[in-house]
């Protein structure tokens, strides 16, 4: 295998530690499957943005356990495919799937090989929150989500924002940028058992904590895109995390977080819609 081969397969065994943790600790599975009509606070959130569903071809890149892509599904859709590198998400995210009700094609694959791995074009390219970190090239990926348009399709990405990725754990002397802001050929690479969520008592071992991480400037994102052929629609950046790696900073606001004091002084996520020209 090269260098890549080697990140991706990294990464896979540490997705599949975390899928096994992510479903023990709950990850708003139980109230998708008890509530039909329940969507996820992802899809909830960008309900608007997303618009009218009925009738229409969705793929969800890195879809994980699929709980934004059972979402998906309640907003109408002909068709929702999953795709996600981990075949281990994938198992339980068809459970899932089964378990709601919602009528899912989940493939595995890495993302860079979805054009081929995937049939048919789509009216909607969705991926949202902890996604873009796992990619190396972002150019490479943007041609991706272009080539599984259909003509007028239109692209929806949440993620964490890059600058809210450039700062370091340790925050015991504020905020400070330990990461690299923009796009680097080499990884950052971490080795920690372990995941964003808190680890339940009955937790399922956790053996493969190596993973592979890159960051991307909003220029090169935005670039990335456009380059690939997209028209941008909207991009909006907000001071709000669905997570919070500095819980001293950090408070509750809804089911978001944000920074105590002086939110403004970071922006945590992004969110971009585009469309490929009809
Ligand atoms: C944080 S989850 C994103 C999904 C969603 N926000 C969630 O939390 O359920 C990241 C997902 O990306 C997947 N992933 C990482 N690298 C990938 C790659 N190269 N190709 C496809 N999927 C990948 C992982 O397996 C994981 O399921």
């Amino acid at each position: 295998m090269d260098t890549t081969q080697n990140w991706f397969e990294d990464n896979r065994a540490n997705w599949d530690d975390r899928a096994a943790l992510h479903e023990a600790s709950g990850y708003g599975i139980p109230a998708l499957i008890a509530d039909p009509s329940h969507l996820s606070a992802e899809v909830a959130q960008d309900r608007e943005r997303l618009g009218d569903l009925s009738g229409l071809d969705v793929v969800h890149l890195q879809c994980h356990l699929g709980t934004d892509t059972v979402s998906l599904s309640r907003l109408g859709p002909r068709r929702v495919v999953g795709v996600d590198l981990s075949g281990e998400s994938l198992r339980r995210a068809r459970d899932i799937a089964e378990r709601a009700g919602a009528p899912i094609e989940y493939v595995e694959a890495n993302v860079y090989d979805a054009r081929t791995a995937v049939e048919g074009d789509f009216d909607l390219v969705y991926t949202s929150l902890g996604v873009l970190c796992w990619l190396p090239d972002v150019a490479a990926w943007a041609r991706v989500v272009a080539s599984l348009l259909r003509p007028g399709g239109r692209f929806l990405i949440r993620d964490d924002h890059p600058m809210f990725m450039t700062v370091g754990d340790d925050v015991s002397d504020g905020l400070r940028i330990e990461q690299p802001y923009f796009q680097r050929a080499e990884p950052m690479t971490w080795d920690q058992v372990g995941s964003y969520v808190e680890t339940p008592a009955d937790a399922p071992e956790f053996t493969h904590g190596v993973s592979h991480e890159w960051n991307h400037s909003i220029g090169e994102i935005l670039t990335a895109l456009l380059r690939a052929g997209l028209v941008l629609d909207s991009f909006e950046e907000t001071p709000y995390s669905a997570w919070t790696p500095w819980p001293d900073l950090m408070v509750a606001d809804g089911d978001r977080f944000r920074l105590r004091e002086d939110p403004d002084r970071l922006a945590m996520q992004f969110v971009l819609t585009a469309h490929r020209p009809a």
